[in-house]
């Protein structure tokens, strides 16, 4: 039997597991701009590569899915061309548009939008516009300001447009970077959905492809709290070595997690960061043990709490909180010095 387990590239299809009301939520509710928040790893790409799959299979679909991820974009041009690339990458989108990628060279990715979304209706389609790695917007509004209110315009077009963006909490920050605040981007975007963690039982059937014994299906569900990356990394080793104990110490050492762990610390803020080390410290300790959290005015304590929890960096049972998960909370206590650097270093 081969190695059933992805750890790494997106997944999509047979290969996607839970999600469900989000996805349901997205397609078939009321909002026709939103902003899904996930923390890295945590299935952003599989996310919107499963609404495009769902879009394209299901015949009742009204929508037609175009997926552009702007990473690497960096200014207006480069955001244009991703798109056009986006096209160009989407055999079906064109299909059922009829549009022509070269006819697009040239304009700004606004007016790109305009005409792309002009040609879907036009065919009878709405469209599903799937933006990925979000904070991208932040680097290419730091090169022209006016970007941000000349594409809000367009993504809030609805109801023939809905547009889905993904991106890390940092996209938080863009209307602080930007000069033209009277139109703040993320008015139309917030709340933002979160990408948590998969439930228990999703964990538990994306196992079961492992033929695993189902006592060391639980314990790498447990070890992982289902988050999907590592459920996913933890499973497919173990699926090799068939030595769990040995798999779980591997992983628990392992330089590339090591390295993940320590950028998303470094990508937290302040406040995250402090709430997250002081948790580390005292695992188990209750909320009022965090109440003086130096730098977080109160009120915004439980909100950095709740967003930490529903990323999968915390976890809260009966009032209790403590790190995520075992991965985590082992690099946190073997790497104290890392962790207490980006603290005082601050992001990068
Ligand atoms: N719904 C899912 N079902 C099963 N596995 C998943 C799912 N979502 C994510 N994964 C696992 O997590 C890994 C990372 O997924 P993905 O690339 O979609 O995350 P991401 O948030 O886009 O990451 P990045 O922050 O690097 O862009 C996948 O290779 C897979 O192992
Ligand atoms: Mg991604």
């Amino acid at each position: 039997m081969r190695n059933p387990f992805i750890a790494g590239s997106f997944v999509r299809a047979e290969n996607f597991f839970g999600r469900d009301a989000l996805l349901r939520e997205i397609l078939d509710g009321p909002r026709n701009s939103l902003w899904v928040v996930g923390a890295r790893r945590l299935g952003k790409t599989s996310l919107l590569k499963q609404l495009e799959y769902v879009a394209q299979e299901s015949s009742q679909s009204p929508w037609v899915p175009l997926y552009w991820d702007i990473q690497g974009a960096a200014d207006p041009r480069g955001l244009a061309d991703l798109l056009i690339e986006a096209v160009e990458d989407s055999e079906p989108f064109r299909r059922a548009t009829g549009v022509v990628a070269d006819d697009l060279e040239g304009a700004p990715a606004h007016e790109i939008l305009a005409i792309l979304l002009r040609r879907a209706v036009r065919s009878g389609w709405r469209l599903l516009l799937l933006i990925d790695e979000g904070e991208e917007l932040i680097t290419v509004a730091g090169h022209d300001p006016a970007v941000l209110p000349r594409l809000r315009r367009v993504l809030q077009k609805g109801p023939e447009l809905r547009a889905v963006v993904t991106s890390t909490r940092r996209l938080a920050r863009i209307d602080e970077a930007s000069p033209l605040a009277t139109s703040p981007f993320l008015a139309g975007l917030i709340p933002p959905l979160y990408l948590t963690p998969l439930q228990q039982d999703e964990a538990l059937r994306l196992l079961d492809r492992g033929g695993f014994d189902a006592r060391d299906a639980r314990a790498i569900a447990e070890r992982t709290a289902c988050h999907p990356f590592l459920l996913q990394l933890i499973a497919s080793r173990f699926f090799e070595s068939r030595d769990l104990a040995a798999t779980l110490e591997q992983a628990a050492a392992d330089e590339m997690l090591a390295n993940f762990f320590l950028s998303d610390v470094h990508s937290m803020e302040a406040a995250e960061r402090d709430l997250l080390l002081r948790i580390a410290a005292e695992p188990g300790c209750d909320r009022s043990a965090l109440g003086a959290a130096a730098g977080v005015a109160p009120g915004r304590a439980d909100e950095v709490l709740l967003a930490l929890r529903m990323l999968g960096y915390l976890s809260e049972r009966d009032g209790r909180w403590t790190v995520g998960n075992w991965f985590f909370e082992r690099w946190l206590r073997r790497t104290p010095a890392a962790a207490g650097a980006a603290e005082a270093g601050g992001r990068p």
